[in-house]
């Protein structure tokens, strides 16, 4: 059983800028106490009914020491700052082979998506001349992780949330996102294949620390 620090309710988003997403994820997180009481009478039946999560876990390394060390008024000043350089890390146990679910990192959305063989293979048939911005899954992704696609949740275009994380959302014509402000389709891969989006969908700075719990930032 998958084991997260603080787990937010579903707030989707899709067609809102990354800023308002994160606005909302950062509410939702302020509930999270009371949600969490009601998740503990449903825990282990929670993330199964789920097709959509958001994880808003966040690791301060670093955090406690600075906090110590100065003064209120300036840790409270310095608190953006520092909490713009957190780390997240998040368990991706409970992720199955085909679903996704989406966290926050520095108050934008992240997409963590588990594909499956079939999503891997139509990643790696791509002519990879053939792209806007050409980038292989296995650049995409970490040796021996393929199946973990880890990305930014904001198009490249105008930063829209893009839709595909959730089951039953629309994914575009490429079977990964699509953000329907103006009509960008992703595939598997998160690589941009048509729209007006200039690129692929960030993949952010990312480590293993296990099999199952991954670091971002
Ligand atoms: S913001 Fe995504 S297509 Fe314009």
């Amino acid at each position: 059983m998958a084991t997260v620090k603080k787990t937010t309710g579903t707030s989707k988003a899709p067609r809102k800028k990354a800023s308002e997403a994160s606005a909302e994820l950062t509410e939702t997180t302020s509930n999270a106490s009371a949600q969490d009481s009601e998740t503990s009478h449903s825990e282990g039946e929670g993330v199964r009914r789920r097709d959509f999560i958001h994880i808003a876990t966040v690791s301060f390394a670093g955090v406690g020491a600075a906090a110590v060390a100065i003064p209120l008024v300036s840790q409270m000043s310095a608190s953006a700052d520092v909490l713009a350089m957190a780390s997240i890390e998040v368990d991706v146990s409970a992720i199955q082979s085909g679903q996704a679910i989406k966290t926050s990192w520095r108050k934008q959305p992240v997409f963590i998506r588990n594909l499956t063989a079939p999503e891997i293979a139509e990643a790696n048939k791509v002519n990879i001349g053939s792209l806007r911005e050409p980038q292989t899954l296995a650049e995409r992704t970490q040796p021996g992780k393929e199946n973990w696609l880890i990305t930014m949740g904001v198009c490249t275009h105008l930063g829209c949330v893009p839709l595909g994380a959730a089951a039953g959302e629309v994914k575009g014509e490429y079977g990964g996102y699509f953000c329907p402000c103006h009509g960008s389709h992703y595939d598997t891969a998160g690589r941009i294949r048509k729209g007006p989006a200039p690129l692929n969908l960030k993949v952010p700075e990312y480590a293993f620390l296990s099999d199952t719990v991954v670091k971002i930032g």
